[in-house]
């Protein structure tokens, strides 16, 4: 079978819900973010979450450098947090900057997002070049997490939860 063609493919799985998450690494004194929307669960023991990078990223050094990454995951209020380091800048930040009052260090020396949903410190697993993208797998060290809503993307656009679901509980 043919493959779609990658219009098709953007148009379908962007009506996807995905959680907004910012990839940081630092090294070499460089420190650098990226928003991403793709961000999985892999495995559960051991732990490994993924992530999936577009090849023009200037990250890619700086993860291969220090053979770390972590990942932020948004909440609802940080929409001017995941514009910023998508490259837009708004009235109160420039892109790709890192606000000391929004900011921490995490145990193994890379900013962790200080208001998110969830944070995890990851140890590169293996990096895999996929077509557009570098696909990341990262063993989680250590995670830290909050009740809050998330911040969504679809189609698009950001969106959060209409309602909370309080009928079933999946792990
Ligand atoms: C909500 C959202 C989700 C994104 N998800 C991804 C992603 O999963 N992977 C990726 O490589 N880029 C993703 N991007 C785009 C990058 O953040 C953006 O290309 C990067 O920060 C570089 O910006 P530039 O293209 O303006 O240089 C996303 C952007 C937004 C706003």
């Amino acid at each position: 079978m043919p493959l779609v063609a990658p219009h098709d493919f953007v148009r379908a799985i962007t009506r996807t819900a995905t959680p907004v998450s910012i990839v940081t690494a630092q090294g070499g004194g460089v420190r650098l973010g990226q928003t991403v929307s793709a961000f999985n669960r892999v495995s559960d023991e051991p732990a490994i979450l993924g992530v999936c990078i577009n090849r023009r990223s200037p990250i890619h050094a700086v993860i291969r450098a220090c053979g770390a990454f972590n990942v932020s995951v948004l909440a609802r209020e940080h929409r001017g947090v995941a514009d910023c380091f998508a490259g837009r800048g708004g009235p109160d930040r420039a892109p790709f900057t890192f606000l000391d009052r929004e900011w921490q260090t995490g145990v193994n020396g890379l900013p962790v997002f200080a208001d998110g949903l969830a944070a995890f410190e990851c140890t590169v697993h293996s990096i895999t070049e996929i077509g557009s993208h570098l696909l990341y797998l990262g063993e989680v060290g250590r995670v830290v997490h909050r009740d809050a809503e998330p911040l969504l993307h679809q189609r698009g656009s950001y969106r959060t939860l209409a309602q909370q679901d309080t009928e079933g509980h999946h792990a």
